[in-house]
């Protein structure tokens, strides 16, 4: 089965407080970006990888895969760049309608991978994609993401708008944390699926990149922060896989000096059986 990935880089990252965007950030020599396509070339599963960025950043991205020795580290994987959007979802939206517009549709799989998870393991894409295939193949189910196990316990917020506590915000409930867990990336999906879940999300909600709903205020709007959440809304069943620390989502200066330590560190040693989404 063809794999295509997405590269989500569109986003500007300001929370990590450099003046570049953050998937062209350099971490130990090497740019967030780069790193991504380095752990989904290593894991030769993927066939072509199409990396979603932003406007200005768009001759960035084209040096990067340009750059010859690139071009040899990902020698097994095509690399292309196309145009992101707005949020999120709008870069990967856009990058399926890309995909299509090659011509690439029926039961293939699209891997969506954050560029800012840029130590994600070779073994876990591996994983994560074979697990995808084997659903798909068996019309068992249509996705596989790897995710992790809460430590903390979480609450559900809301702001009080009237009484004593105007303003304050309240804690309202208490999820069962043993049913928890945090989506990381790669999301493998079967592209079809996805792409269909991604048009019945926009249908439903009326979200365009302009968002003009939310701006007009008169729609209680819940933006889909992740893939799988669109198939499970369309009723398509997705499966967890155990997800791994390394996979971690660079966001704040200290996500990057924890990812800088870690780089430095054996990262083999700090990820034997301890960093695993392995409930527990
Ligand atoms: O902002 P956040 O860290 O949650 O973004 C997750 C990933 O999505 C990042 O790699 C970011 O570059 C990407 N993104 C995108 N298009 C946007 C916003 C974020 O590709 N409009």
């Amino acid at each position: 089965m063809i794999v295509n990935a997405l590269v989500a880089a569109a986003g500007s990252g300001t929370r990590l407080g450099f003046d570049t965007p953050k998937a062209f950030v350099q971490l130990a020599g090497r740019t967030l970006l780069e790193r991504s396509l380095d752990a989904l070339a290593d894991s030769e599963r993927i066939d072509r990888a199409v990396v979603l960025v932003s406007p200005d950043m768009r001759e960035a991205a084209e040096g990067l895969v340009a750059d010859p020795i690139n071009r040899a580290s990902w020698a097994g994987m095509s690399v292309s760049v196309a145009l992101g959007g707005g949020e999120r979802m709008d870069s990967v939206f856009a990058g399926l309608e890309e995909l299509r517009r090659r011509g690439v549709t029926g039961s293939s799989l699209v891997a969506i991978h954050d560029a800012a998870r840029c130590l994600v393991p070779p073994a876990l894409i591996r994983e994560v994609v074979d697990k995808a295939a084997e659903g798909v193949e068996r019309q068992a189910w249509w996705g596989a993401v790897p995710v992790m196990p809460v430590t903390d316990t979480i609450k559900i917020v809301d702001e009080a708008t009237s009484g004593p506590a105007d303003g304050e915000t309240l804690l309202e409930q208490t999820p069962n944390r043993d049913t928890l867990r945090a989506a990381q990336t790669p999301q493998v999906c079967e592209l079809d699926a996805l792409y269909e879940a991604n048009l019945a999300y926009m249908r439903t909600t009326e979200i365009s990149s302009a968002h003009a709903s939310r701006q007009a205020g008169n729609q209680p709007l819940q933006l889909a922060t992740d893939d799988a959440s669109l198939l499970e809304m369309s009723g398509k069943r997705v499966v967890a896989v155990n997800g791994d620390l390394m996979a971690m989502k660079i966001t704040t200066p200290l996500d990057y000096r924890i990812a800088e330590m870690l780089l430095n560190s054996d990262s083999k040693d700090v990820n034997r059986g301890l960093c695993d989404g392995t409930p527990r």
